[in-house]
């Protein structure tokens, strides 16, 4: 096959949408949020100035400091990395889900407990990255957490206080009712 007749194969076989703005459905917390977005709109512009989400905070805007961090399909990633467009098919959690009925989620509460926050701007990240973290680690070591969290920049250097947090969050979840739910679904989020 010859470049220009693999190149009109690609082309016949590719969606090619934008640059103008296109309908965009995500399904965040459980519940679908549309908006005309042009395709480079990130998920965490989608979120913050379409959707009013803002829980999930904009810092380095480059996949470095884990300030955006939210669940995909259960799994952490830093939302200024990822297209509204790219995400239509999974299933997106913020930290507007976590409490319920303004009772903390473990994770909150253990932040709260161990004064894991000065400015509070890293805070959400951190408290989302802590919910994907123990879901694939539900009883880390020290060192685990260490390594498991270092995917979150803190600015005010309360790493002491974080990591006592996420052992205390590991604790607290491992108790609970919703934890033995889980473990016996174990294709359910544990978000
Ligand atoms: S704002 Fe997304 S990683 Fe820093
Ligand atoms: S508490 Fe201020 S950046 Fe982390």
């Amino acid at each position: 096959m010859s470049l220009s007749e693999a190149l009109d194969t690609v082309r016949e076989k590719t969606t090619v949408v934008g640059p103008r703005k296109v309908p965009v459905k995500v399904l965040i917390n459980g519940k679908a949020y549309t908006a005309n977005l042009e395709p480079c709109i990130t998920l965490l512009d989608a979120m913050r100035d379409f959707w009013e989400l803002t829980g999930a905070k904009r810092v380095c805007d480059r996949g470095t400091c884990g300030a955006c961090t939210v669940l995909v399909n259960g799994k952490r990633e830093y939302a200024c990395s990822l297209l509204a467009i790219d995400v239509q098919e999974e299933s997106i959690t913020t930290v507007e889900s976590l409490d319920e009925n303004g009772v903390p989620d473990p994770v909150q509460q253990a932040f709260v407990d161990n004064d894991a926050l000065q400015c509070g701007f890293c805070t959400a990240g951190f408290v989302m990255s802590c919910k994907g973290f123990l879901s694939e680690v539900p009883s880390p070591t020290p060192e685990e957490i260490l390594k498991g969290m270092s995917g979150n920049l803190c600015r005010c250097g309360t790493y002491a206080g974080i990591q006592q947090a996420v052992a205390q969050a590991a604790v607290a979840i491992g108790k609970s009712p919703k934890r033995v739910r889980n473990k016996a679904h174990p294709h359910r989020s544990k978000s």
